[in-house]
C-alpha cells in the first residue's frame, strides 16, 4: 500500500448522504450532499477504511461496492454506527438498563441490537459507553451505567458480550467499541467535552475499572475521549492508550478517535497544526481517526516525510484495522442480503425482549399506602396527564435513529390498550413540549424537535388537565425531560422539571385525586416537591419501543418493579456531585448537615428501589471470620418473600474497610444479584469476598494494595441497608 492508502485505511468518515441539505446545521461543516460526494471520492481513490452513519442495507451495499472497487487491493470498508440501545427495536436507554442490575438481560438486549444492526450490514458499534458519571448536569449520564465502578464494570461486560458474542466475528454480532477512554464523565461543571481533572486514586479506583473489565471481556475496539485528561488530550495520551491500555491491560484490538478528536488536538492548543496532530495521535496509539471531512490523518504521509512518525507505526495500525476486517469476515462477505435484513428487523421476538427490558428497568421510588399496583377492576376512569405521556419519539429516548414510530407504544397507548373495555382513559397534555434554548446536534435527523401544537393555550390546557384529573378515579401524570434535552451536547445547569411541569403536577395533586407519577428521564431530576406530595412515583426512564406496554404491566400489577437506582439521587443541583462511596471526614454525625440550607442527604440513595412485596433478610453468615490477603471467604444471606406477590429483588453487598493505608470509603458495592421470589419463597445467596473485592489503588504507594484491617459487610436491597457483620484480613501471608 502507498502511504496515502495506509492513511486511508486509518480513516473513518461520517456519511450523511441520506440527510436533506436543508435540515443540516451549517456550523457543522459542509452540506450533507457535498460531504457525501467527497467521501465517495475517497472511496474511489482507495483511501477509505470505514464509514459511519449509514443504516440502509442497499446504501451500505452501494458504498461497499465503491470502496472495494476503488481499492487496488479490494479492501472493503467496516461500517460503524452508534447502536447504543437498540437499532430498529429500541430498548430502554443505557442508564435504565443499568437500573435493571441484570447483566443477563443487558447481554440479551445488546445481542438483539447486534443482530438487527448486523443484518443491515453494520459491523461495529460505538458502545458501550462505560464512562462513570457522577454529575447529572452532564447529558451523557443517560448513556452509561451511573456512578459506581463495580456496577459499571458488570454492565459494560454484559454489553460487550451481547454485542460481540463469544468472539469478534461471531455471526449476527458486532465489534464492540467501549468509550470514551477515559474520564469523559468527569467534565468540569458537567459541561460536555470540557476538560477533566481526576486524581490518581479516582482514576484507578473509579474511572478506569470499567474499561479494564471490558478489555478483559474481549472488546475488539476502544474509542478515545474528546477532552483533556489532567492536562493531556485523551486522544494523544500515550500513557493511557499505550502504556495502560495496550501494556498493562494487553488490549489487542484497534483504537478509534472520537469524531474529529484528532483534528481537535490543534484546538486544545496541543498540536501546532493538523500534520502534527495526525502524528501525535497515531504515535500515542490511535489507529483510526473518525472524521467528518478533511481528516487530520490525510496529513500522515507528510508527517512521515518530516520524520514525525514512522512507517512501522503506520503499519502496526493498518494491520490492526485489517485484522478487524478479517475477523469480521468482511473480505469474504462484503455485501449484505437485503431481504434477510427486512426479515430480521421484523422479528417479533425482538419487541418482546424490549418489553421485558422496560419492565425490568423501572424503579419504584415511592409507594405510600401501597397505591401501586392499581386494581384495574375497580377503576372507571383514568386521567393520563402530561405531553410526554403521548410522545412516541420521546418514549424512545436519545441515540435512536432507525426506529419505527408506528410500532412504538407510548405510555398513553399502553394504558389505553391495557384498559380497553375496562375503564375510560382520558388524556390531557397540560403543558406544551418544552424546547431547548439552542438547537441540538441531532436536529438534522428529524423528529428531534418536539412539535409545538398550534394554538396551544397554556393556561387553558393546564386547567383542562386538572379538571380531567379531578373527574377521574386516578391520575397518571408523566413528567420529565424531552429526549433532545439529554444525551450528547445536552448538559444543563439545573435539574428542575423543564417548563411548567411542576405547576401541572401541583394542579393535579390539588384536585385530591390519587396521583401516580411517572418520570421519563435519563438523569435525576429535582423531585423534592413530588417526593413529599405524591404517594407513588415510578421512574420509567426512556423505556423504548415497548415502553407503554411495559409501564401498563407495571402500573396494573402484571409485574412488580424490581429496578434499583444506579446513581445517588440528589435533592437539588447544588448537591452535585454526590455519591454513595464517599469517605468520612470531620464531624461525621453531621454528615447530613453539610449545607445549612438543605439536608445533605440524598433524596433517594444509590441502589434504592421498592417492589410490590415485602422481603425479609436473614442475618449474614461468613464461612471465615479471619482471612489472609490472598484468601477468599463466602458471605451468605437468605432472602424471603414475606409478601403476597411475586417480585424481584436486587440483593446488594457492600464492604467497608475500617482503616487502611489510605482513607477508605464509607461503603463500596462489591456484589449484587437480581432474583425472583414467589410469595413465601426463600433463596440463599452466596457472595465471594477475596483479593478482587478487597484490593484498591493506593495513590501514595502508586500500587494496588490489600490492607490488613477489619471489614464491615452489609447485605440488603439498597445502599442504605444496615444488616451487617464483620471479618478481618491479616497481614500478608
Ligand atoms: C461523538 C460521540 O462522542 C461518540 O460517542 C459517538 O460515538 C460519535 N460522535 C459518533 O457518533
Amino acid at each position: 500500500m502507498t502511504t496515502a492508502e495506509k492513511a486511508g485505511q486509518l480513516t473513518q468518515y461520517f456519511y450523511f448522504g441520506g440527510i436533506d441539505d436543508a435540515a443540516a446545521d451549517p456550523r457543522h461543516g459542509p452540506l450533507p450532499s457535498e460531504q457525501a460526494a467527497r467521501v465517495e471520492e475517497a472511496a474511489r481513490r482507495g483511501e477509505l477504511g470505514s464509514l459511519l452513519f449509514v443504516t440502509d442495507p442497499a446504501e451500505i451495499n452501494r458504498l461497499q461496492r465503491l470502496t472495494v472497487e476503488g481499492s487496488r487491493h479490494g479492501v472493503p470498508a467496516l461500517f460503524g454506527f452508534d447502536v447504543i440501545h437498540g437499532f430498529r427495536t429500541i430498548f430502554p436507554v443505557p442508564i435504565a438498563m443499568a437500573a435493571s442490575w441484570d447483566p443477563e438481560l443487558i447481554e440479551r438486549a445488546q445481542s438483539v441490537a447486534a443482530r438487527e444492526a448486523r443484518a443491515v450490514g453494520i459491523h461495529w458499534t460505538f458502545a458501550p459507553m462505560v464512562d462513570i458519571a457522577r454529575d447529572p448536569r452532564w447529558g451523557r449520564i443517560v448513556e452509561g451505567a451511573g456512578e459506581d465502578p463495580y456496577l459499571g464494570a458488570a454492565v459494560g461486560v454484559a454489553q460487550v458480550r451481547g454485542f460481540q458474542g463469544a468472539r469478534v466475528g461471531a455471526p449476527d454480532h458486532l465489534i464492540a467499541g467501549p468509550k470514551h477512554l477515559a474520564g469523559y464523565g468527569a467534565a468540569v461543571g458537567g459541561r460536555d467535552y470540557d476538560e477533566a481533572h481526576i486524581s490518581d486514586s479516582e482514576l484507578w479506583n473509579v474511572y478506569l475499572p470499567p474499561f479494564h473489565a471490558v478489555v478483559e471481556a474481549g472488546a475488539g475496539n476502544v474509542m478515545s475521549a474528546y477532552m483533556d485528561l489532567n492536562g493531556i488530550p485523551a486522544t494523544s495520551n500515550r500513557w493511557l492508550l499505550d502504556e495502560v491500555l495496550r501494556g498493562t491491560w494487553a488490549f489487542a484490538g484497534f483504537v478509534v478517535s472520537d469524531a474529529n478528536a484528532v483534528k481537535d488536538l490543534e484546538t486544545h492548543g496541543f498540536s501546532e497544526n493538523q500534520r502534527e496532530a495526525s502524528a501525535s495521535a497515531v504515535n500515542a496509539g490511535v489507529d483510526m481517526e473518525m472524521a467528518m471531512v478533511d481528516p487530520a490523518f490525510a496529513h500522515l504521509p507528510e508527517a512521515l516525510e518530516c520524520g514525525e512518525t514512522t512507517e512501522a507505526t503506520l503499519d502496526v495500525s493498518v494491520r490492526r484495522v485489517l485484522e478487524a476486517k478479517l475477523r469480521m469476515g468482511v473480505f469474504d462477505a462484503p455485501f449484505v442480503d437485503e431481504d434477510r435484513a427486512r426479515d430480521v428487523l421484523a422479528d417479533p421476538a425482538h419487541r418482546e425482549a424490549a418489553r421485558v427490558a422496560a419492565e425490568r428497568s423501572a424503579v419504584l421510588l415511592n409507594n405510600q399506602g401501597d397505591l401501586l399496583p392499581l386494581d384495574a377492576a375497580h377503576l372507571r376512569s383514568v386521567a393520563v396527564v402530561g405531553a410526554l405521556a403521548a410522545s412516541r419519539r420521546d418514549t424512545l429516548g436519545p441515540w435512536s435513529f432507525h426506529y419505527d414510530l408506528d410500532e412504538t407504544v407510548s405510555v398513553l397507548d399502553g394504558v389505553q390498550q391495557h384498559l380497553e373495555g375496562i375503564a375510560d382513559v382520558r388524556y390531557a397534555p397540560g403543558v406544551r413540549p418544552t424546547q431547548r434554548t439552542f438547537p441540538s446536534i441531532f436536529d438534522q435527523f428529524g423528529d428531534n424537535i418536539p412539535e409545538d401544537p398550534p394554538g396551544f393555550d397554556d393556561d387553558r390546557e393546564l386547567a383542562r388537565a386538572a379538571e380531567l384529573a379531578g373527574e377521574a378515579d386516578v391520575a397518571i401524570v408523566v413528567v420529565g425531560e424531552w429526549q433532545s434535552m439529554i444525551g450528547e451536547a445536552a448538559s444543563r445547569t439545573s435539574l428542575d422539571l423543564p417548563g411548567r411541569q411542576l405547576e401541572l403536577l401541583q394542579a393535579v395533586v390539588a384536585t385530591g385525586t390519587s396521583v401516580v407519577l411517572l418520570v421519563m428521564n435519563g438523569r435525576p431530576l429535582d423531585l423534592r416537591w413530588a417526593s413529599e406530595h405524591v404517594p407513588a412515583i415510578l421512574d420509567i426512564w426512556y423505556p423504548g419501543t415497548q415502553g407503554g406496554t411495559a409501564v401498563a404491566n407495571l402500573l396494573f400489577g402484571d409485574v412488580s418493579p424490581g429496578g434499583k437506582l444506579p446513581f445517588t439521587w440528589p435533592r437539588t443541583v447544588g448537591h452535585v456531585p454526590m455519591v454513595h462511596s464517599h469517605t468520612r471526614s470531620h464531624d461525621p454525625e453531621r454528615q447530613g448537615e453539610r449545607y445549612w440550607d438543605e439536608p445533605s442527604t440524598p433524596l433517594y440513595s444509590f441502589g434504592h428501589g421498592l417492589s410490590y412485596t415485602r422481603l425479609k433478610y436473614s442475618d449474614i453468615t461468613l464461612d471465615h471470620q479471619v482471612i489472609a490477603p490472598s484468601e477468599t471467604l463466602t458471605a451468605s444471606v437468605q432472602v424471603t418473600n414475606v409478601g403476597e406477590r411475586q417480585a424481584d429483588e436486587v440483593v446488594q453487598l457492600y464492604l467497608h474497610q475500617r482503616h487502611g493505608s489510605a482513607s477508605r470509603p464509607v461503603q463500596e458495592l462489591k456484589g449484587f444479584r437480581r432474583i425472583t421470589l414467589r410469595p413465601g419463597e426463600a433463596q440463599t445467596l452466596r457472595f465471594a469476598i477475596g483479593p478482587d473485592e478487597l484490593r484498591y489503588w493506593n495513590a501514595a504507594a502508586r500500587d494496588w494494595v490489600v490492607d490488613a484491617s477489619t471489614f464491615d459487610v452489609w447485605v440488603g436491597g439498597a445502599s442504605a441497608t444496615r444488616s451487617t457483620t464483620q471479618f478481618r484480613v491479616t497481614e500478608a501471608d
